[in-house]
């Protein structure tokens, strides 16, 4: 097992290329078993998630091959299995996006339960009642949801109480092809569901409503394969612009969208970070001092959860006192206990963390905990005085392509060693 190394205090200076978006590429991979064909996906990030998807989907009977780095082909003419293990499902709880595809292609779909994971229960009970109300028969048994359907799913008007993002996107995938109108109230309007619209589109779905709370599907007799472009990864986006507010110096974050970063890039300007949005690229600057400031993790466009432990690492380098408040999973703060090792004054309260700036922090041996604390060890790292070293790192990888070789190559003093 690797480990980071991290030798903190040097700032960051010039481009890094923004990879695709590990959260729609997982949706667009699960949606290549709707129908047979030969589907291409461009901007696909390697990561360790997306070969935990391949995997899963080869033992339903895919066949795939990268024609160059990134290009994924996908060959879904051979889908007969219809079962996600537990083994494979405990490692990634998106796996659960396979339950949609699988019932509309096969009439069954069997995906073990998630269970518990560091950030919470986690629970997917939304996916279940949509698909029940689509006529789907759902049974659990044995820690698995088995679904069937007899026909096709008939076309209902589905609430979400919370806009859950695979929620959203299990059921617009099921709906495609189900008789007749699908209305799904309280859609997440995340981009990645945006990303994922595109493609079903492309591919003969009919949906409309694309970036609101209500989506509309008039179901269709078919599908085909397509070509689809992967959205650019916002939190790896924030990620780096988070750490170039805490090491300081000037980063181009090329290949991005400005636009799917509304209320982070915000925060950013009241931090005192000098923001430049382009097209696709984003200038981000720290020259002198940052201001602390609250946040409040909202569903799209409000700030995202999965920025909230990096802007947590930034609030320990201002000298002010911030409120974070986490409305979206009960338990994401894994990442306060260690960046406390580096010596951060953090105070936990419920869903609220209260930061009281220190100005510095010190390196320390922590340990990633899940994705994204582990991105906040590295934000909080690449500024701390001294030596910090990150095991489990694995955790990383999962959403991460080469992240410590991108900030090595803008300035980080930051290596792998084995354990
Ligand atoms: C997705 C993202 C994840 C991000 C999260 C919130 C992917 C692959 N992952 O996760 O990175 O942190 O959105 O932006 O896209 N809930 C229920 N019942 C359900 C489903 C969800 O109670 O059936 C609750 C969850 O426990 C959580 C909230 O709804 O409190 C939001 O979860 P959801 O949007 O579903 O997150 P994911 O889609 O799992």
């Amino acid at each position: 097992m690797d480990k980071i190394i991290i030798e903190g205090g040097h700032p960051l200076h010039g481009e890094i290329n923004v990879s695709g978006a590990k959260n729609a590429a997982l949706p667009l991979i699960a949606a290549t078993l709707l129908c047979p064909g030969e589907h291409t996906l461009y901007n696909v990030p390697d990561l360790r998630d997306i070969r935990t998807m391949l995997v899963l989907l080869e033992t339903l009977g895919i066949t795939y091959h990268y024609p160059e780095p990134h290009t994924l082909v996908i060959n879904s003419d051979n889908v007969e299995g219809f079962e996600a293990s537990y083994d494979l499902v405990k490692t990634m709880r998106a796996s659960v996006l396979v339950l949609g595809p699988l019932l509309v292609r096969l009439g069954r779909a069997r995906v073990s339960l998630p269970g518990g994971c560091a950030i919470g229960a986690r629970p997917i009970n939304f996916h279940m009642q949509g698909l029940q109300k689509l006529g789907a028969k759902i049974e659990l048994e044995s820690g698995y949801v088995d679904a069937f359907v007899k026909g096709r799913l008939q076309g209902d008007t589905i609430y979400f109480d919370f806009p859950s993002v695979t929620g959203t996107e299990n059921m617009l995938m099921a709906a495609t092809l189900a008789q007749g109108k699908t209305i799904i109230k309280n859609a997440a309007k995340e981009p990645e569901v945006g990303n994922l619209i595109d493609m079903l589109v492309a591919m003969g779905a009919k949906i409309e409503g694309r970036g609101t709370d209500v989506l509309v599907v008039e179901g269709v007799d078919g599908l085909r394969a397509t070509a689809t472009t992967i959205i650019a990864d916002r939190i790896e986006t924030g990620t780096y612009i988070a750490a170039v507010g805490t090491a300081g110096g000037e980063l181009t974050l090329r290949n991005c969208n400005p636009a799917h970063l509304p209320s982070f890039l915000e925060k950013m300007r009241a931090v005192g970070i000098y923001i430049e949005e382009k097209e696709s690229s984003i200038i981000a600057a720290r020259s002198g001092p940052i201001k602390s400031v609250d946040v409040k993790t909202m569903p799209y466009p409000g700030f995202p959860t999965d920025l909230q432990a990096q802007i947590m690492a930034l609030m320990t380098c201002t000298t002010g006192l911030s409120v974070i408040d986490e409305t979206i999973f009960e338990n994401r703060f894994m990442h306060v206990a260690e960046l406390r090792r580096m010596g951060a004054d953090i105070r936990v309260d419920g869903g609220r963390a209260i930061v009281s700036g220190t100005g510095t922090l010190t390196g320390a041996q922590v340990m990633a905990t899940d994705l994204r604390a582990s991105a906040s060890l590295v934000v909080a790292g690449v500024a701390a005085q001294g030596v910090t070293t990150i095991s489990r790192v694995y955790h990383l990888d999962r959403g991460y392509e080469r992240l410590d070789e991108k900030l090595r190559r803008v300035g980080a003093k930051i290596w792998r060693e084995k354990e």
